[in-house]
């Protein structure tokens, strides 16, 4: 495929913080094979976090996550040298796109979405407190995905229904104002979601059951030695299960050894392998697999400035794309029109 005609991407994350392997399986691996065949946009979604904590102490701390996020994401071998990444509060675009598209989407049809009722009920905050911004956080996503005209937006399926309202969004756009917006399609990854340590639900900072892409080897023996597994197996010569046990899922997610997961699982399931054995393979195969990228990140977080420039130059870039996008949006609503023709006429009175 040439230059030209590579599709555009857009997708990105809040910035809460150091990423971890559930990121890494669910988003980050795919981000990287697809910066070669498309056009990549990441966004550091910071007026996202706003939706839920507004507060400047949250503020101030967003900065350092953002900077952290960004390092992970190096780590992992996203290239600003390929890829665009962005920082969403800085492009004034976004805010006056967002407006725009609230007028195209009912209430009920934001209020009836799920996964703002799971965030709200996340962050501690009930019906009668929701902000109004929390409501309109898919509005706001459109917004991203629309200014930059992305053609994919790979997401977990946690987000799939912020999708579906963005292309309904594009697809009544389009219809009242002319064909402006391509109809992004969402991109699911191969792995959505990993379990966490406790295997209790998905890996998540807030849980506490994470494993960061930063930990160093010691943090990472330990939280594998604490790690959740087959919870009716009490002694190393009972058969286990294997399915659904978090062990397993961490082997087969980044232990390449296949043979020798091959070999623990039919030891565990025969009960002639314990689980000190299992976890002590996983904690090599994790820090095996995580010491390039650890390698990589001390190598980028030595390299002073070196993060402010690659958010900077992107959001010039992105900058530009969204002004374009919103001035093509206005000339096609008829909103240019209006001021122009006031500003003409207001001119023209003294200059006669
Ligand atoms: N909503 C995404 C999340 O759950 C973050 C996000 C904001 C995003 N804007 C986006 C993702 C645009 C894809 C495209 O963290």
């Amino acid at each position: 495929m040439s230059e030209t005609a590579k599709k555009r991407i857009l997708t990105g994350d809040r910035p809460t913080g150091a990423l971890h392997l559930g990121h890494y399986v669910g988003s980050l691996k795919k981000r990287v094979e697809l910066q070669d065949k498309f056009d990549c946009y990441f966004i550091i979604a910071d007026l996202h976090t706003l939706t839920t904590k507004p507060q400047k102490e949250h503020i101030l701390k967003v900065r350092d996550h953002v900077h952290e996020m960004v390092l992970d994401y190096l780590a992992c071998g996203i290239d600003p040298g390929k890829s665009t990444i962005y920082l969403q509060s800085a492009v004034s675009a976004v805010y006056e796109m967002n407006l725009i598209f609230e007028m195209l989407v009912s209430l009920n049809r934001l209020t009836g979405l799920p996964g703002l009722k799971e965030m709200a009920r996340n962050a501690n905050i009930d019906e009668e407190s929701t902000p109004f911004g929390l409501i309109g956080y898919p509005v706001l996503q459109t917004a991203d995905i629309l200014m930059s005209k992305a053609h994919f937006v790979p997401v977990g399926k946690d987000n799939l229904a912020h999708i579906e309202l963005a292309r309904d969004i594009a697809r009544k756009f389009n219809l009242f104002y002319g064909d402006v917006f391509p109809l992004p399609e969402a991109l699911l990854g191969d792995i959505p979601t990993l379990i966490g340590t406790d295997g209790q639900g998905k890996m998540s900072k807030s849980a506490g059951n994470s494993i960061y892409l930063s930990d160093d080897a010691k943090t990472v023996e330990k939280k594998v030695k604490g790690m959740f597994t087959d919870p009716n197996r009490i002694h190393a010569h009972l058969p286990g299960t294997v399915e659904g046990n978090p062990v397993f899922i961490y082997h087969d997610a980044f232990n390449p050894d296949k043979e020798s997961i091959r070999d623990l699982k039919d030891r565990y399931r025969t009960g002639t392998v314990g689980d000190v054995e299992v976890k002590e393979k996983l904690t090599v195969a994790l820090n095996n697999f995580l010491d390039p990228i650890r390698e990589k990140r001390a190598k980028f977080a030595g390299e002073k400035g070196l993060v402010e420039e690659i958010i900077y130059s992107g959001t010039l870039k992105m900058t530009e794309i969204a002004n374009e996008t919103l001035k093509e949006m206005r000339s096609a609503m008829g909103l240019f029109g209006g001021w122009n023709k006031i500003s003409r006429i207001a001119r023209s009175r003294h200059s006669s």
